[in-house]
């Protein structure tokens, strides 16, 4: 026999009670995001490393050890996409969107691949819905968006959700920091880990996020970028939060919030559930002013999210995901075959005439086929044999003997009962 295979680690195939509940987030996404003015948009699987190198910066971890690079046929050098925004940015560029009525609100529910270490709740190819905003500076925006990722997450049950939220200041206010920051961290660079201390120079930020004993303490009296923000900067952080406020939106003003990503500016978020494990992170995002010039774009500011589906459905438990709706399973009795293309086309009618219609297709005994009717949930089951079809009603119990040509009406009228 030969060995069996596995879907590779960090991967996982969506079964169907899973994909139904994937179903459901789409379907709270797309009424939720859609009702904002905010709409679909799909880019491909894989792009340009460069877009990644370029849009993500080069120095993060996604970059440096997350990706799935490849050479394509052509000798170009591909990536499959990490994460959304870069592409998105991108697709704005490439289609001219500055021209349209700004800001351009889209949203996206896709598959995205990073090389991570694989546990519950971090796979190697994950789902992501998110939004984009592009194309205004207005503070509204911001918080319009952290308000419709809150409201959507309630809305699919995910429990015990905590949003932290902090500003990052506009690229100049930040390369001021990072000198000042770096003084600081080689001023106390013994007490430091040594994957900090190798970081000092490309991304002292992160070092706020190192679970490190010394690196914390040191890292407990560091010089807080919120302190330094500019006059604009922190006025734009106070109408987001005094928006927020207003909404009744309960965060926590975390001044040590560093994203994994290098493109944000100003307003940064995230939304961790206490119902998850370590990868207690369901989704986050900011604020990207520079992404777009940077990106080869004109100057446009931009602003979104991306939660991830694997943790939406962790967090969420086991909320009910109603089930295909099943107004009709047809049998027959398995000592007449000759009844069976009757029930298959009785079936086919049910279906064309709207009704949830289900066959008996495992060769059970009539017995057998009331149990799985039951099973499934279904309102009434019709049994062809000698006589005709023999329709019950499973809610009342109630049974009929029908000619087969009127089984479909007969349960049109009864569904409505
Ligand atoms: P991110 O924080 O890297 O942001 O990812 C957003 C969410 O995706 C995380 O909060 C998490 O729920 C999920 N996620 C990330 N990596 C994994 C993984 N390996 N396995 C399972 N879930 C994962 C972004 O990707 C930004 N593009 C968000 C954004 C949009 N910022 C502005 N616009």
């Amino acid at each position: 026999m030969s060995a069996k295979l596995q879907a590779p680690r960090g991967t996982y195939d969506v079964l169907p009670e899973e994909a139904a509940r994937r179903v459901a987030v789409e379907e709270a996404a797309r009424r939720i995001l859609g009702a904002a003015g905010y709409r679909r948009i799909e880019t491909p699987a894989f792009e340009a490393t460069e877009l990644f190198a370029r849009g993500v910066g080069s120095s993060t971890d996604i970059v440096q050890k997350e990706m799935y690079t490849f050479e394509d046929g052509g000798g170009r050098s591909l990536t499959l996409r990490p994460e959304g925004t870069a592409p998105v940015a991108r697709a704005y560029i490439e289609h001219g969107m500055q021209k349209l009525p700004q800001p351009v609100k889209l949203w996206y529910l896709s598959s995205f691949f990073r090389y991570e270490r694989a546990q519950a709740g971090r796979q190697r190819q994950f789902w992501q819905v998110g939004t984009e905003a592009i194309g205004s500076a207005d503070p509204a925006v911001d918080a319009e968006s952290i308000v419709l990722l809150a409201e959507l997450l309630e809305t699919l049950g995910v429990r015990d959700v905590r949003l932290r939220l902090g500003s990052l200041g506009t690229a100049q206010t930040r390369a001021a920091y990072r000198q000042e920051l770096q003084a600081y961290l080689r001023a106390h660079e013994d007490r430091l880990s040594e994957e900090v201390r190798g970081r000092i120079d490309s991304n002292p930020l992160r070092a706020f996020d190192a679970d490190h004993p010394g690196t914390r303490e040191v890292m407990a009296g560091a010089p807080r970028l919120l302190d330094r923000l500019s006059g604009e900067d922190a006025e734009h952080f106070a109408t987001v939060r005094a928006l927020l406020d207003g909404a009744d939106l309960t965060y926590e003003v975390d001044p040590t919030l560093v994203r994994g990503l290098d493109y944000y500016a100003r307003t940064v978020f995230e939304f961790t559930s206490d119902a998850l494990g370590a990868q207690s992170g369901v989704g986050g995002g900011g604020r990207y002013d520079g992404l777009i010039e940077q990106l080869g774009g004109p100057a446009t500011p931009g602003v979104g999210w991306a939660a991830g589906i694997e943790r939406i459905l962790l967090a969420a438990g086991e909320q009910a995901v109603a089930a295909p709706v099943v107004d009709l399973f047809v049998g027959h009795d398995p000592a007449r075959p000759e009844h069976r293309a009757a029930g298959f086309q009785i079936a086919h009618e049910a279906r064309r005439a709207g009704l949830g219609a289900q066959l008996e297709l495992a060769g059970r005994s009539v017995k057998g086929q009331l149990k799985q009717a039951d099973r499934i949930g279904a309102r009434f089951v019709a049994i062809l044999g000698e006589e005709g079809a023999t329709v019950k009603d499973m809610e009342s119990g109630s049974q009929e003997v029908v000619e087969p040509g009127a089984v479909v009406h007969h349960v049109l009228r009864g569904r409505t009962l």
